[in-house]
């Protein structure tokens, strides 16, 4: 092989080299700027849900979709990507529990923890865990969800 041709070749290799590491820098570049959360509840649950959430001022203490109350004090986890980390049916006992800290022990004093929502109608929890168990979040992500999550109830942050 001619030196001139080596050199082409040897170009064209480094070439390829570099497209290859730049596409995949790119993909970490796209997570980061791709939201990893989303629902996948239906428009009509999803604004039922989302009233009976407002009436009941969840979002005293849990931020969702990024949104919290400018009032919100308390370290409670965040809503966002839920869904991955529970299933409906735990939801639903969950809201429906006397006393949500028999399910999930809190770390607070007890006017901060999770307050029973068992006094509210069957179908407003039902519609509740349902929305809440649509809550997912992409899986390159789910670690990050999982561990906030679990600062967030264990106070190691
Ligand atoms: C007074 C503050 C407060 C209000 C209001 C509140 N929560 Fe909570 N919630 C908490 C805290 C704090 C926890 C963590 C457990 C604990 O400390 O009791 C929690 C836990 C949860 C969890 C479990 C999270 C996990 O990591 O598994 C869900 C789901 C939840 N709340 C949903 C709701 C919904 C839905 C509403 C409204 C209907 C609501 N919360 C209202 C404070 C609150």
């Amino acid at each position: 092989m001619k030196s001139g041709e080596k050199f082409v070749l040897g170009s064209i290799m480094a070439l390829l080299v570099f497209s290859v590491i730049r596409s995949e820098l790119h993909v970490e570049e796209k997570h980061e700027r791709e939201i990893p959360y989303y629902s996948t509840a239906t428009h009509e649950v999803a604004e039922r849900a989302n009233d009976i959430y407002r009436e009941n001022g969840c979002k005293e203490c849990h931020s969702l979709w990024t949104m919290k109350d400018m009032m919100e004090t308390v370290p409670a986890p965040i809503l966002d990507g839920i869904g991955s980390l529970r299933t409906e049916a735990w939801l639903y006992d969950y809201l429906s529990a006397s006393n949500p800290q028999s399910i999930l022990p809190t770390r607070l004093k007890k006017q901060f923890g999770m307050p029973s929502y068992a006094s509210l109608p069957e179908s407003d929890r039902r519609v509740l865990a349902k929305y809440l168990a649509s809550l997912k979040v992409k899986d390159w992500y789910l670690k990050e969800t999982r561990e906030a999550e679990q600062k967030k109830l264990h106070g190691t942050e």
